[in-house]
């Protein structure tokens, strides 16, 4: 009965796109919230702080959010919010530094598939990592997302994460 074949790619489907509009809807209150809030303060750390504590808190799928910073050409951890995490990141191995020498976004949907990933805990299943770039557009680290789930992340995590990195220095 091709019918019946149909209508469970069909439904799967359906689903994907109202989980993605829920996201999106989702992501504009936290840009919507976050423009006023880092207006409070010039201060960089303190928007990178706030920028965090909002993120981690409203999307349930977070499970480590936070920053590495270039610093002496190692990548340091920064403001986070999660389990305890590495302090410092081997030079050039993993998700972090793959975006640091990328310059791109990397979407990592299974963390044990991505050669030499760095696991800071062992319940990360899935990654997402931004460049972070100063207000010359420099790059000086990167936003890292783990969650406990495979395959959390896409485009929509992406566009919207760079956005919101962008209220930092605005
Ligand atoms: N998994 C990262 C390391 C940082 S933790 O996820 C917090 C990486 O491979 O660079």
């Amino acid at each position: 009965m091709p019918e019946q074949k149909f209508l469970p790619i069909f439904t799967r489907n359906i689903w994907h796109i109202m989980e993605n509009n829920k996201k999106e809807g989702r992501y504009q209150r936290i840009y919507d919230q976050l423009t006023l809030l880092v207006k409070k303060s010039n201060d960089q750390q303190a928007r990178m702080a706030t920028i965090v504590a909002v993120l981690h808190h409203k999307m349930e799928y977070f499970f480590w959010t936070g920053f590495y910073l270039l610093k002496d050409g190692e990548l340091t951890v920064n403001i986070y919010q999660g389990p305890v995490a590495c302090q410092i990141l081997e030079k050039n191995k993993g998700v972090c530094w793959a975006g640091i020498n990328t310059k791109e976004a990397i979407i990592v949907e299974d963390v044990h598939s991505f050669p030499g990933h760095i696991a800071c805990d062992s319940r990360s299943q899935s990654e997402i990592v931004i460049p972070f770039r100063n207000k010359e557009g420099d790059i000086i680290g990167v936003l890292d997302v783990d969650s406990k789930e495979k395959n959390s992340f896409d485009k929509t995590d992406a566009e919207w994460l760079e956005k919101i990195l962008n209220l930092v220095y605005s």
